[in-house]
């Protein structure tokens, strides 16, 4: 539960390098007792609090992400130290008619697309967000198109380097000719024939984290910057554009997926149920499908698939 009372004592906290606990009680009209429980709470949730002869200080260049941080979100918060995945505890939640955000510092059983299991230690970003769009199921490929470019304009916003997005929905950084994926989406629905019931759209972001030993393929902005950076300040980010682009035009949505693609022009590999296919990626269709120009000439519309960029960039 978030507590209004410790959001205005750590805003209390935020304010001023020492604040007494009779200055914080009087503020809020509470007992000094109340303040001093609170206190604990807080220590408990994480926040380094010194006491000191003149009062409390707290220590403010934590990377914490809990109800109490991201209490202005336009969606509830559930914050877990450890869960199995985000995806699971979120469905939950959906089926009870929620819309809300799930974040957990841990996965012990973090999930990719296309079953693999997704590597989910301490320092990066594992959430989930349950949202009920008016979207019918043809229109639902649009969610990862949205996540997946909320995920990278908000990662650039924050840490100001540049990224890209890899077909359906990777988050890229490229540096010289070497890509690393930096970020993935995940993304679950009920629907009903006409109308989709939720979607859970799992986003995995490789933030403070070290993911270059265990996944080659990958990298975090840690390992990119050479510092740590406020996941808090991504989350914000990110669900202020994830908004915006859910209002936009579908049109205007691909445009701006275009724009940051790595994958359009490029000889591509993909392999989906059917098989696989090596082509050249022309375009993407207005209904969300990959249109590859295969090396036999022939047009494909591919909706699903793991995608590989070829050598050498055509
Ligand atoms: C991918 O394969 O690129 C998608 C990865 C999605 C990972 C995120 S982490 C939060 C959420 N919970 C999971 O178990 N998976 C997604």
């Amino acid at each position: 539960m978030v507590s209004t009372t410790k959001i205005n004592i750590l805003k209390l906290l935020k304010a001023k390098e020492i604040i007494s606990g009779e200055e914080i009680a009087k503020s809020l009209g509470i007992s000094r007792t109340a303040v001093w429980k609170h206190i604990q709470d807080l220590k408990k949730k994480g926040y380094k609090i010194e006491t000191t002869p003149k009062g409390y200080r707290l220590i403010n260049n934590q990377d914490l992400l809990n109800e109490e941080e991201l209490a202005k979100l336009p969606y509830k918060v559930y914050y877990y130290k450890e869960v199995t995945s985000t995806m699971d505890v979120a469905k939950k939640f959906a089926e009870r008619g929620e819309e809300a955000l799930i974040i957990a510092e841990t996965q012990t059983q973090g999930k990719g697309r296309l079953d693999r299991s997704w590597h989910s230690p301490k320092g990066g970003i594992w959430m989930s967000l349950i949202v009920r769009p008016s979207l019918t199921l043809k229109e639902a490929y649009l969610l990862t198109y949205i996540a997946a470019l909320a995920t990278a304009l908000a990662i650039e916003k924050v840490s100001r380097i540049k990224v890209y997005l890899k077909w359906p929905n990777d988050v890229i950084y490229k540096k010289d000719k070497e890509e690393k994926k930096l970020a993935g989406i995940l993304l679950e629905i009920k629907a009903e024939i006409d109308q989709i019931n939720y979607a859970i759209i799992g986003i995995g972001i490789n933030v403070n984290n070290e993911i270059s030993i265990l996944e080659s393929q990958a990298i975090s902005l840690k390992e990119i910057l050479g510092k740590e950076i406020k996941r808090k300040n991504i989350i914000i980010e990110f669900i202020k554009i994830f908004k915006n682009l859910l209002r936009s035009e579908t049109k205007e949505v691909l445009k701006l997926w275009k724009n940051k693609s790595l994958t359009l022009g490029r000889k591509v590999k993909i392999l989906h149920p059917e098989g696989k296919k090596i082509g050249l990626a022309l375009d993407i269709s207005d209904d969300g499908a990959l249109i590859l120009k295969t090396e036999a000439d022939e047009i494909l519309k591919i909706y699903s698939g793991d995608c590989t960029h070829l050598r050498p960039v055509l």
